[in-house]
């Protein structure tokens, strides 16, 4: 089967002042989780998605992106050399995961504009949107789950989280009609509205699948809120020509944009690992914010 959505455009060109001073000279996408980058979580998002053609739009600076994708010989060679086989096929795999791409994006003019200047490497069909900032951990993945929707009912699909009405000034906001089973046909949409002017509290959140006419209608796109290009105001200039819906996406979303929010996901993303859980269940023992464990003796049976 032709695989529907083959690219995925990650907006990476932001400058991470949230989490300075950390972000000064680590690009924010490349700050650890666990384990991997925050990026790696996004990329394989897209992968598990079908996604083969990975797109950064990026900008000064951010060449640890590019070099992480990359193949690393010499790292490969030395781990072999030490005969640490199994971490060089992990490292190695990386580069494997799919074919990148990158494009600057030479001033911050907003998320539209983000999306606009990968036109020319992502405009061959409908394309995958992830912002990485958000680590989404759903079954199937959270891109997954739109491009099922696309392969489905066709036109473009953002992925939807009810958010309390307080929060509505910090999203893009849907107004939309109840499809059933989570989907939502998309009627408007309005980028950050105070709660008394917001539609619903239906929020937008950082994975899309887009129509490549998209690419049109930003171009010719005023500014909007923040005198930004806003992806929101060229969707709702979509929405006059082809459908969008909208899907209460099935997961857990990690927001990974400040060390606040970073360190929660760092938590309980290790309280999900047998191994990692003992290792904070631990130290909050020795903090004196978790019981000890009373030795009990040996069980008899
Ligand atoms: C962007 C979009 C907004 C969306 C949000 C999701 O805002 O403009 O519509 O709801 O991402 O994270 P930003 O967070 O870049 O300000």
């Amino acid at each position: 089967m032709a695989i529907s959505v083959s690219s995925c455009l990650f907006p990476v060109a932001g400058l991470g002042t949230r989490f300075l001073p950390a972000t000064k000279e680590i690009p924010k996408e490349m700050i650890p989780l666990i384990d991997r980058p925050i990026i790696h979580y996004g990329v394989n998002e897209a992968v598990e998605a079908g996604c083969r053609d990975m797109v950064f739009v990026t900008s000064r600076g951010k060449r640890s992106l590019e070099d992480y994708f990359d193949r690393s010989f010499e790292l490969e060679q030395a781990l072999k050399n030490k005969g640490k086989g199994n971490l060089c096929e992990e490292i190695h795999a990386i580069s494997r995961m799919a074919s990148f791409s990158c494009v600057r994006q030479p001033e911050p003019l907003g998320l539209g504009h983000a999306v606009l200047c990968g036109e020319p490497l992502c405009s061959r069909g409908y394309f995958g949107v992830v912002l990485p900032d958000d680590v989404m951990i759903g079954e199937p993945p959270v891109l997954a789950q739109l491009v099922a929707v696309h392969e489905k009912m066709g036109g473009s699909v953002v992925a939807l989280e009810e958010v309390p009405k307080e929060e509505t000034s910090r999203y893009g906001i849907v107004a939309a009609v109840d499809a059933g089973d989570g989907l939502w046909r998309v009627t408007d949409l309005v980028e950050k509205p105070s709660p008394q002017d917001a539609p619903s509290n239906l929020a937008v959140m950082g994975r899309y699948v887009l129509s490549p006419r998209i690419f049109d209608l930003l171009r010719d796109l005023p500014r909007g809120k923040g005198g930004e290009i806003q992806l929101t105001d060229g969707l709702r200039r979509l929405l006059q020509e082809e459908p969008i819906w909208g899907v209460v996406y099935r997961g857990r979303r990690y927001d990974c944009g400040t060390k606040e929010s970073w360190l929660r996901a760092t938590v309980s993303l290790a309280l999900e690992d047998r191994v990692l859980r003992e290792i904070v269940l631990d130290a909050l023992r020795e903090e004196g914010i978790v019981e000890p464990i009373v030795n009990e003796g040996p069980v008899v049976e």
